[in-house]
């Protein structure tokens, strides 16, 4: 029997999906919370959320992705555990939200599956979208900001927010330079492919600047899907 409650396909509801994007340390989780409050301030309801991770199913393939053990993570497994929590985030979390008009922003999503997984570890991109397209079945963010500085900044942005909030380097912040100057790249490339969905913030001047830049962008997309 068909069931009425389940969203449509694609799961695009009248609400929009915003993704943010970038390597460790340019801003993503500082910038998530100012477009909540920017979109929130315009009447807009949103719903704010994470990847890996969104639900508590998903939060928990989350800790087996960052955690150290003395078993490897196969890269395929890895991918794999990816999806599958964005499986679950999306059934549990994104699409209902999207469905009854709420906006999603979401500190990363697949464009990171296709930097770190795809760019960082080498896994081929046809592998990743297949993936895409199996879990996602259309369901693609409207609007991507992509925070991009060099590598050398970012890297002493983390080291103070690790000096001021104590901790150790997950599974993907141990890795070396080479891996994120791929990631970086890729995220690039992507942008140069999509111009339209995702937007290159340069992520290095004063939370001040990067945050009018954000505005203005924010300002001109309300406007566009009025
Ligand atoms: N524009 C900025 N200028 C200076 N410091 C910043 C700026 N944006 C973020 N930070 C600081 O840099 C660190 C990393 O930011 P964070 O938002 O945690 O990055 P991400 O989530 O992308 O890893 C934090 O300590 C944050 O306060
Ligand atoms: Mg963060």
């Amino acid at each position: 029997m068909h069931d009425n409650s389940r969203p449509e396909p694609s799961g695009r509801g009248r609400g929009r999906f915003i993704t943010l994007e970038g390597g460790e340390g340019v801003g993503k989780s500082t910038n998530l919370s100012f477009v909540v409050n920017y979109l929130t301030q315009h009447g807009i309801e949103v719903v704010q959320t994470r990847e890996p991770g969104g639900t508590p199913r998903a939060e928990a393939i989350r800790e087996q992705l960052l955690a150290h053990d003395s078993e490897p993570l196969d890269d395929d497994a890895e991918l794999l555990l990816v999806f599958a929590a964005r499986a679950q985030h999306l059934a549990r979390k994104i699409r209902p939200a999207l469905a009854r008009g709420a906006w999603v922003v979401c500190d990363r999503f697949t464009d990171a599956t296709f930097a770190y997984q795809g760019g960082g570890r080498g896994i081929d991109k046809e592998r990743i979208a297949s993936l895409e397209h199996l879990v996602q079945r259309g369901l693609t963010p409207d609007l991507t900001l992509l925070l991009d500085m060099p590598l050398e900044a970012a890297e002493a942005r983390l080291a103070s927010r690790l000096e001021s909030q104590g901790g150790s380097k997950d599974r993907f912040e141990q890795e070396r330079r080479d891996f994120f100057e791929r990631v970086r790249t890729s995220y690039l490339s992507r942008a140069t492919a999509e111009p339209e969905r995702i937007v290159v913030v340069d992520a290095q001047g004063d939370l001040a600047s990067v945050q009018s830049r954000i505005s203005e962008i924010l300002k001109q997309r309300i406007e566009q899907w009025r």
